[in-house]
């Protein structure tokens, strides 16, 4: 079974649209701005933009190549492309990798898009109408306590999540992302104009994130911002590459990856800007952490005109961008156990998302029953699955993906998938494939170690 038995995308920009979606979501909304804010907000920001360029690009172009020219799942693809080059089959192991770390993605990912959802309902509820600093954080630490709450919210996402993926990609998915890509800048922007009239702070906000203060500089935050760049851009373990599979042989694979990756920056710098200067508005902890987007714009929209319905379209927005998100983490697990043809792709994505599910739980529990149950040293469950999964196994990931097309794919393959490319670009992709970004990610992991 190949990739039609999961259907093909019906544009160029239907693809750019579904790998936007899987760009666009928590990472930009949530993640982005919290773990710039433990880490020093301006150095994180030039460090993630730097990571985005120099390995996020190459290797988004890369995963698109694999993925068009091998047609199947990663793992099955990377088989096929291995053989045809005449390599080691070893190198499947790029697809493995993306399985186990999908799997860990897709289990925390789900805890926290559930969070969304209930947030959601909250504010349709009017439970934030007028509400201080004070009262939004209570009522986060209450949500966030109660086990049961994010358990049922876990279930009804990733049963979503699976509902979707089960029926392949091109019913459904395509319908969602068309309307909810252009509702969710609406709202970013509507956002930002409230935080620039309203809150006061906009200034220092953005002088948090784009002012970077070499007192802030540390190996490890670079580090994580890498962390960051592989997730935000959905790279290094397959997703992209499970999409490109869809994809169809004419449309350009450089535009398309550069589309996507503008998309995807623009939209997490938003948050950024949105979110900062509610927190310096109102007396938060820029470091106060997963939470940082679920006690600051409540509080913005608790305290705007008409809030209640626009927190309520926002907070939807933000789960769905969450589905077309995890969706895509699911994919390549999903895609590989369909094509071995013992399951359908509807039971594939049930095993799959029972799994994932499992493992949810003990993120959920980390906020509550577990919270003292650290996994890797002074990581919760919920941390250390996240670390594990975006800092190291994304990027080692990455490293593969660009050795792998950087030397080892047959120069035939590569050059059918990106005809007409000028030769200045040629010379800058073999370039950053062959040595920058595998270059800069080993850098960036021993500046981890030397912290
Ligand atoms: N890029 C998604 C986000 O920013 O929310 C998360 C994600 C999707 C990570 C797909 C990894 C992936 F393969």
């Amino acid at each position: 079974m190949n990739s039609s038995s999961s259907g093909m995308w019906s544009s160029r920009l239907i693809f750019i649209l579904a790998a936007a979606g899987s760009a666009v979501g928590l990472g930009n909304i949530w993640r982005f701005p919290y773990v710039a804010g433990e880490n020093g907000g301006g150095v994180f920001v030039l460090a993630y933009l730097l990571c985005i360029c120099v390995i996020g690009l190459p290797i988004m172009i890369a995963e698109i190549v694999l993925g068009r020219a091998g047609k199947n799942s990663p793992i099955a693809s990377m088989t096929i492309l291995a053989k045809d080059s005449g390599t080691n089959p070893a190198w499947q192991i790029i697809g493995w990798m993306g399985v186990v770390a999908g799997f860990m993605i897709l289990s925390f990912y789900s805890v926290i898009a559930g969070w969304a959802l209930a947030y959601f309902f909250k504010m349709v509820q009017g439970v934030f109408v007028s509400i201080d600093a004070l009262n939004a954080n209570r009522v986060f630490e209450d949500f966030i306590g109660d086990p049961y709450r994010l358990v049922f919210w876990h279930t009804v996402f990733m049963a979503i999540t699976i509902f979707i993926t089960s029926r392949g990609v091109d019913q459904g998915l395509e319908k969602a992302v068309k309307v909810l890509m252009p509702g969710l800048f609406f709202l970013l922007i509507l956002l930002l104009t409230w935080a620039v009239s309203s809150s006061g702070h906009f200034l220092e906000g953005l002088s948090f994130l784009f002012s970077p203060k070499p007192q802030d500089f540390s190996g490890n935050s670079v580090f994580l911002a890498m962390g960051q760049a592989f997730f935000t851009l959905s790279l290094g373990m397959g997703a992209i590459m499970a999409y490109g599979a869809y994809l169809s042989k004419s449309a350009g694979i450089v535009g398309s990856a550069l589309t996507i990756g503008g998309l995807d920056t623009l939209v997490a710098l938003l948050s950024g800007m949105i979110i900062f200067p509610i927190v310096f508005a109102n007396g938060l902890e820029p470091s106060a952490g997963p939470g940082l987007m679920f006690v600051s714009l409540p509080l913005a929209f608790g305290n705007m005109v008409a809030g209640q319905i626009f927190g309520a379209i926002f907070f939807l927005l933000v789960s769905l961008a969450a589905v077309t998100s995890a969706i895509s983490i699911s994919e390549p697990a999903v895609a590989w156990l369909a094509e071995r043809g013992k399951f359908g792709r509807p039971t594939s994505s049930y095993i799959i998302g029972l799994f994932a599910w499992v493992l949810g739980l003990g993120s959920a529990f980390s906020f509550n029953l577990m919270s003292d149950f650290t996994l890797l040293p002074e990581r919760s469950f919920f941390d250390s699955m996240d670390f594990l999964s975006n800092n190291i196994l994304l990027p080692l990931g990455g490293i593969l993906i660009s050795v792998f097309v950087g030397w080892r794919l047959k120069a035939e393959i590569l050059v059918d998938q990106l005809p007409n490319l000028p030769r200045l670009f040629w010379v800058l992709l073999i370039f950053s494939l062959r040595f920058i970004a595998p270059g800069a990610i080993f850098i960036v992991f021993a500046m981890s170690i030397l912290k």
